[in-house]
């Protein structure tokens, strides 16, 4: 960090976030983050006052008009979309098997997509199996076994003339790499492929651009960036208005709104703006408009938790007792490691007992962890810091992985 550059008020952050106070080390920030107060006190709020569904010409109908505008124009401003092509859903899981239907019907037998081994099986298997039902054919970019990379070079020869799609992840959720989804997305735009990119684990690491990563669709969570359990597909308004997907007859044809089946949860769309909101307002010295200040805010955001990221990684290379899977040179501050002759449940119980939440498992990198072998071992443990984490507590968390080896002896 230089003088100068936008900085993060810790301690006045920790305070935002009322779930600390149990005492624990939460490093379990993949699987979700904590809430701030302003995201608790947005949908509680929604919640006080009358929230009918949309379409109404009476005030607590035109509120929820506001409530879904909101969500939106915020959710456009943190990946750099417009409102109009920001669909809303209940997770990515979902948004990702709507969209896959609905590209699915533009292919013919013999077209091919790419999928890679890095991604979280919610941008894998939604694909391979809309493939299956059009005769696709599935290609695969493989992760280097030795890094954890995802090399772009190999696009090159896996996108094709007959490629339509190429869906690939910002980040992975389970051992935070970044793969060049620039490089990747300029060869797939070459024979004029879509490019699927799901930022689930990025957005809440990473000042997003949809438009520079070339990302036709991009999809996000709002759980794992402080704000509720409601997922976001970002694209192009006319490339929406171009698929057919899966809807009720008299639901609404137009853009976005095609994608949203059902009554969503309008009172947590209040949530999904508090939570951009929040993100927005990490930098107090920040000013402009909400993007300006959210490009500050990731900014110091990274820098933050790429230091103290970096300390813990390091901390657990050293130790002989632990393994950490991969090496990738740009991540998030995400890792996953193993410790030989301790089922990873095992570690997991043992670090919850001091305090620390992590998860334990494949975190759904079902093919990644296959790839590497991991899940021969029951998968791994997995680490991921917030920007609500403290050098305090990492060095716990490193004292604490340390102390395993006593329980190996
Ligand atoms: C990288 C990544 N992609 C996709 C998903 C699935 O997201 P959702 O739970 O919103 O369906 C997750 C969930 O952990 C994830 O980490």
């Amino acid at each position: 960090m230089h003088p100068g550059e936008p900085r993060l008020d810790v301690a006045r952050v920790r305070g935002q976030f009322p779930g600390l106070s149990d005492g624990f080390v939460h490093t379990d920030a993949p699987g979700g983050t904590l809430l701030p107060e302003s995201v608790v006190h947005a949908v509680s709020s929604a919640m006080r006052v009358p929230v009918a569904n949309r379409g109404g010409v009476f005030p607590s109908s035109s509120r929820t008009e506001a409530l879904v505008a909101g969500a939106r124009s915020a959710v456009a401003d943190l990946v750099g979309g417009v409102p109009t092509g920001v669909v809303l859903g209940p997770n990515m899981t979902t948004l990702t098997y709507a969209v896959a239907r609905a590209l699915a019907r533009t292919w013919r037998l013999g077209d091919e997509i790419v999928v890679s081994r890095l991604d979280h099986d919610a941008n894998i298997r939604p694909w391979l199996q809309a493939a299956a039902t059009r005769g696709a054919t599935v290609r695969w970019a493989e992760v280097d076994i030795e890094t954890g990379e995802l090399p772009a070079w190999q696009y090159d020869e896996l996108i094709t003339p007959r490629t339509r799609l190429v869906a690939v992840t910002a980040a992975s959720n389970a051992i935070g790499t970044r793969p060049d989804v620039a490089a990747i997305a300029a060869r797939a735009h070459a024979v004029g492929a879509l490019v699927y990119v799901d930022a689930v684990q990025a957005a809440p690491h990473v000042f997003l651009d949809r438009a520079a990563l070339g990302a036709d669709f991009l999809v996000v969570s709002a759980y794992t960036w402080c704000g509720p359990h409601v997922g976001a597909l970002v694209a192009d308004p006319g490339l929406l208005a171009e698929l057919d997907p899966d809807r009720l007859l008299p639901a609404p044809d137009r853009v976005p709104d095609r994608f949203e089946a059902g009554t969503p949860p309008f009172e947590l769309y209040a949530g999904v703006t508090a939570a951009v909101d929040h993100l927005a307002g990490l930098c107090e010295e920040s000013a402009g408009s909400r993007r300006e200040r959210l490009r500050d805010a990731m900014a110091a955001v990274a820098a933050y938790e790429s230091s103290l990221f970096e300390w813990l990684d390091q901390a657990l290379r050293a130790m002989r007792h632990v393994q950490v899977v991969g090496f990738p040179e740009h991540t998030t501050p995400t890792l996953s490691f193993t410790v030989p002759g301790m089922r990873p449940r095992q570690v997991a119980a043992e670090l919850s007992r001091r305090g620390i939440c992590a998860w334990d498992g494949d975190f759904y990198a079902r093919e990644l962890f296959d790839a590497l072998g991991v899940n021969e071992l029951g998968g791994a443990v997995r680490l991921g810091l917030a920007h609500y984490n403290t050098a305090e507590e990492v060095g716990y968390v490193i004292d604490s992985v340390a102390a395993l080896r006593g329980a190996l002896l």
